[in-house]
């Protein structure tokens, strides 16, 4: 399968991977005539999707953890928010658990070495697959940094609760379209310790998943909140959410823009290390992360168009591609290891 824009949506294209609305299923894996649905698509807030066609027949897309997991967590995670939103704080933390344990264990079986931490998500469900995501990214990164498996589970809890406070917080100012006022932004910057002061009350939440909560948004050079805190004195968990949480943002897509490529988010949290994010943790992150996933499609510097069909570990800049175009639009079927073709680049990333 591969990866393309709901606009570029063509008539031989099927759907390689079921749609999902309200927990149910839209359009099912193996649906053709996909550009029919293209305006609903985009209604909904769909902006990318993966499809079968001519040039992805052998293109397997390495999920960090199984869809399945990703979609349970996702409705476990709506409804906790939804109770505290009403007002309850007798939390099931059962299923929180069970879902963190799932995907903690799963991870911790994955052997792929280069790992693709992105979801596609639709931009109307955002806040809650960004939760999920943050927890699988923290969880995954916690895993190259040889944290024992109940830390990687604290961790885990406490980047799927991460955003929590923002139940806490007006609907209209956290939807509101337009630029905040400071004064809204100033609500908005209290989520962090509105969700710890919050969990503070539900005991069977360990206080290293609560740090996560509260510190998420410190950043290493002390130009965070809320409390300003610079480096070490930031939990080294709340360090590693911080770049999850910045990491899944920017490859998501949100109502205002399309997503960024997985290769420009990975330059940004580089480029601002240091500044924001802990180096010693990004440079355990970025290598293990694939730049370039598994069904992109891209444009070389020889003008070529290809898509993505499988990594060169190590390399995260450098895949293995099939050509599916030459510079003057004929149609190609050939393979290019980027490896081994050390001039030639990547010079756009077209999804
Ligand atoms: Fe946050």
């Amino acid at each position: 399968m591969r990866l393309v824009l709901t606009e570029n949506l063509k008539e031989d294209m099927e759907l390689a991977k079921p749609i999902y609305e309200n927990g149910n299923v839209l359009l099912n894996k193996g649906v053709s005539n996909l550009y029919k649905y293209k305006r609903k698509l985009l209604e909904l807030g769909i902006k990318h999707l993966y499809v079968e066609d001519k040039y992805s027949y052998d293109i397997e897309i390495n999920e960090a953890i199984k869809d399945s997991t990703r979609r349970n967590g996702k409705k476990i995670v709506t409804n906790t928010f939804d109770r505290i939103k009403n007002g309850f704080i007798d939390l099931n933390t059962g299923d929180l658990k069970n879902v963190i344990e799932d995907i903690t264990d799963e991870l911790v079986l994955n052997e792929d070495v280069l790992l693709n931490l992105v979801s596609l998500k639709s931009t109307s469900n955002y806040t809650y697959e960004h939760s999920v995501n943050v927890s699988v990214i923290c969880i995954a990164l916690g895993k190259m940094l040889g944290y024992s498996k109940s830390e990687l589970f604290k961790l885990g809890m406490g980047g799927m609760l991460h955003d929590v406070g923002k139940t806490l917080i007006p609907e209209e100012i956290l939807n509101k379209p337009d630029k905040l006022t400071d004064h809204e932004y100033e609500v908005i910057q209290n989520h962090p310790e509105l969700g710890f002061n919050y969990l503070q009350q539900i005991e069977s939440i360990s206080p290293l998943s609560r740090i996560v909560v509260y510190s998420h948004h410190e950043r290493v050079d002390g130009s965070g909140y809320p409390r300003g805190l610079k480096g070490d004195e930031i939990h080294e968990f709340a360090r590693v959410a911080a770049i999850a949480d910045v990491f899944d943002a920017l490859t998501s897509d949100r109502v205002y823009r399309d997503r960024w490529p997985t290769y420009k988010a990975a330059e940004y949290i580089m480029n601002h290390t240091e500044q924001l994010f802990d180096y010693q943790l990004v440079k355990k992150f970025l290598p293990q992360v694939s730049f370039y996933p598994n069904g992109s499609e891209v444009i070389l510097s020889t003008g070529h168009r290809a898509v993505v069909r499988t990594q060169n570990v190590g390399f995260p800049t450098r895949p293995i591609l099939r050509l599916i175009e030459d510079d003057e639009g004929n149609e190609l079927d050939r393979e290019l290891d980027l490896l081994k073709h050390m001039n030639i680049v990547i010079t756009k990333v077209i999804v």
